[in-house]
């Protein structure tokens, strides 16, 4: 895993948007795998203005980390989030956007569906936020590193995180997500996780100094020769070297 510091959450958001510009300017086909949360919002805003500035991504198709379990016009959703922070916004239609169902009545028949695109269309790159508890998509901590797409059951703090990030109140905040597997995600040819802020300080130091473990979803990472995370000077605060 390589470790990438950054001054703060715009050099963040700028250097990722450069890795993910890379990967749709150098490959052929490129399939790129997003996220969503506080954390991206500044690269989705530098990747747009730069697909309107001619960043080509007529062949590119777009995989998605997870989605919440509720209606689909959900304020939450994942599927609103894509559309309303990047295609929407942008004046160029990717080839393929496969986002997962989260509406869906049948999971099971949900999961066969976007692991068979997900086979079909090998990730470039995934892109990551993290979790304040080192979670990675819905992984939870105790989620085994071998995990494969699955209804994952959110963790108090992660509940309370999805109601402060979208304002909404515990009755209406999502508590189940479909989310890629610890296993999936390392399997990304390149991983790029996102890491900005104090209350990711203590998540961080788990993740590069802590004990690699189950209990710490993200140190999957650790030993990946294909991760790279990016930390700005608040997240990477509690570091013992730098
Ligand atoms: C959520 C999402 C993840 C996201 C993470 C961090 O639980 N399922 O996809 O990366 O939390 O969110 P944030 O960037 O808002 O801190």
């Amino acid at each position: 895993m390589e470790i990438i510091y950054v001054k703060d959450y715009d050099e963040m958001s700028e250097m990722g948007f450069q890795v993910i510009k890379e990967v749709i300017e150098t490959k052929e086909s490129p399939v790129v795998s997003l996220n969503t949360g506080g954390t991206p919002k500044g690269l989705y805003k530098y990747l747009v203005e730069a697909i309107n500035q001619g960043l080509n991504i007529n062949d590119t198709t777009i995989l998605s980390l997870d989605e919440y379990i509720g209606p689909k016009d959900a304020v939450y959703t994942v599927k609103n989030y894509m559309h309303k922070r990047l295609i929407d916004l942008v004046n160029q239609k990717p080839k393929n956007i496969f986002l997962m169902d989260g509406d869906t009545q049948d999971t099971d028949e949900e999961i066969k569906r976007y692991k068979e695109l997900l086979a079909k269309y090998p990730r470039d790159i995934q892109l990551l936020g993290l979790g304040t508890n080192a979670h990675l998509g819905a992984n939870e901590p105790g989620t085994p590193f071998d995990t494969m797409m699955f209804l994952a059951q959110h963790h108090e703090s992660t509940i309370q995180a999805t109601m402060r990030e979208y304002g909404i109140d515990r009755e209406e905040a999502p508590t189940e997500m479909l989310t890629l597997g610890l296993k999936e995600i390392a399997e990304a040819k390149n991983v790029l996780l996102l890491a900005s802020g104090k209350h990711k300080a203590q998540a961080v130091k788990n993740l590069v100094e802590g004990e690699i473990t189950p209990d710490c979803p993200a140190s999957i990472l650790r030993d990946c020769k294909n991760a790279t995370i990016i930390v700005d000077e608040e997240a990477a605060s509690l570091l013992s070297k730098k």
